[in-house]
């Protein structure tokens, strides 16, 4: 994959612990880098822990990347963009994943593990990994989170 140089770090709750293991599998298939930040079995967990700790890790730099999977992926989109200089982005098709990255630039991808196929969901996560973001306009208006 073009973008395999860029570590990842990823956090799942219970709802969506198994398309984290796929996805986690994906990744290390295809020579990613990927750290996990939990959570690591079926039992029930708050989603916002492992939110915060994946969001933080992107906000302070530690991680460019970042992939969240809850049940929706709502709560997972809610906490992560909380944190500043996150740009999160919930997809659950490939337009969206495609255009978060060329328009939005978005360093989290956050998915659905209830919601989305995990066949479909491995496309998603290999379109947002290969895409680069556009710049220029989309650049300025994103410049404009930072006034908030
Ligand atoms: C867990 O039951 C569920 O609430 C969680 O995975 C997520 O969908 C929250 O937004």
């Amino acid at each position: 994959m073009e973008n395999s140089g860029t570590p990842i770090i990823i956090g799942s709750d219970h709802a969506a612990f198994p398309m984290k293991e796929t996805v986690k599998k994906f990744l290390s298939d295809a020579g990613i880098e990927v750290t996990d930040a939990g959570t690591s079995g079926l039992e029930s967990v708050d989603y916002s822990d492992f939110g915060i700790k994946v969001a933080g890790a992107v906000s302070s730099g530690e991680f460019e990347r970042g992939i969240l999977i809850c049940g929706t992926g709502l709560g997972m989109s809610m906490v992560a963009n909380r944190f500043k200089h996150v740009r999160a982005a919930l997809c659950g098709d490939i337009f969206s994943a495609r255009m978060s990255r060329l328009h939005n630039n978005a360093n989290i991808l956050v998915m659905g593990g209830r919601v989305t196929g995990e066949a479909l969901a491995i496309e998603i996560v290999k379109t947002w990994l290969e895409t680069g973001f556009e710049g220029g306009r989309h650049q300025a208006r994103l410049d404009k989170f930072d006034m908030i």
